[in-house]
């Protein structure tokens, strides 16, 4: 029974709580504004570009800021959608994300890595871990767009066991450089070549999201990208749901202890400024002489017979 109300539960918590679906929703709604309000992720005055792929995640965030901010002044959404060029994947979310953009009336603008780029993820994955490809070369069309767009923030759908995966993968990695740039605002500091990302979902875990996209009916196909049977990141995905399974709680605890030493990473991080350097091919800034998205490209390209 709902711990609140005696209906049917559709979902029990981690903690043990179970709720109805009035119950959860309610609490999913709540959660997302108090992070927006304690980690001050948007002002009262901003224009909000969303990235969305058409999956759970980005639809419900989506639909949940809309519901925030639908008779806000002054706060305006937009969607950004990128097509990656993903063969029996790609096409029907996108279909799903523009019609779900269309029913809340939010504009969508869309980007393909084959008109920026002149070619498409999956001729060029041959010989290449996809996921690195896509990761660099997505959010820098997603950077490009919210800017040209204007946009003072990037919404991204990234959930508690999103960032608990990366936390865990930059310690295997021994990347503590990119772990500064997590939290619920990514980035060190404000620069101009760079809209702030922002995780509104960062505090629900997957399957409260799951389950409030199965009940609102946002999704009906919960397929993923084909390409994430293979990373590396699902492998770490694996691990800690074992783990969940066995230590409930695990999840939430890496990603509150993680967020206590946040904030001394990124004050340690933010006084290496000397190495902010421009790139030598296309001016963005980075920490070596090529930023990641111009290194990427330029070993595809190197390959001709790829494309
Ligand atoms: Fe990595 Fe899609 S390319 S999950
Ligand atoms: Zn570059």
């Amino acid at each position: 029974m709902c711990r609140h109300c005696e209906e049917n539960p559709v979902i029990t918590l981690v903690s043990g709580v179970q709720l109805c679906k009035k119950c959860f929703s309610y609490y999913v709604e709540k959660k997302v504004r108090k992070t927006i309000r304690v980690h001050k992720l948007i002002k009262k005055e901003e224009k909000i570009g969303v990235a969305v792929s058409g999956g759970k995640d980005s639809l419900t965030v989506l639909k949940i800021l809309h519901s925030i901010y639908k008779d806000v002044p002054h706060i305006e959404l937009i969607a950004i959608l990128i097509d990656e060029g993903i063969a029996g994947y790609r096409d029907a979310s996108m279909k799903h994300a523009k019609q779900f953009c269309e029913s809340l009336a939010v504009p969508i603008h869309i980007v393909s890595y084959k008109e920026s780029f002149g070619f498409s993820l999956d001729s060029v994955v041959k010989g290449r871990k996809p996921c690195s490809v896509c990761g660099v070369l997505r959010r820098d069309l997603l950077n490009k767009k919210a800017k040209e767009l204007a946009c003072d923030k990037l919404v991204t759908g990234h959930n508690l066991d999103d960032e608990a995966q990366t936390i865990l993968m930059n310690q295997f990695r021994k990347n503590v450089a990119m772990s500064a740039r997590l939290g619920p605002m990514t980035g060190i500091r404000e620069h101009d070549a760079f809209v702030r990302r922002i995780k509104p979902l960062y505090f629900l875990s997957e399957k409260e999201i799951m389950t409030y996209a199965y009940v609102h009916e946002i999704v009906e196909d919960f397929s993923e990208c084909p390409y994430n049977k293979v990373s590396y990141r699902n492998r770490v995905r694996e691990l800690l749901n074992t783990m969940e399974e066995q230590y409930p709680g695990t999840k939430h605890a890496l990603v509150n202890s993680f967020l206590e030493v946040l904030p001394l990473l990124k004050k340690e991080f933010s006084q290496q400024k000397g190495q902010i350097k421009k790139c030598s091919s296309c001016s963005s800034p980075t920490s070596k002489d090529l930023c990641q998205k111009c290194v990427v490209l330029e070993e595809i390209h190197s390959q001709k017979n790829v494309l």
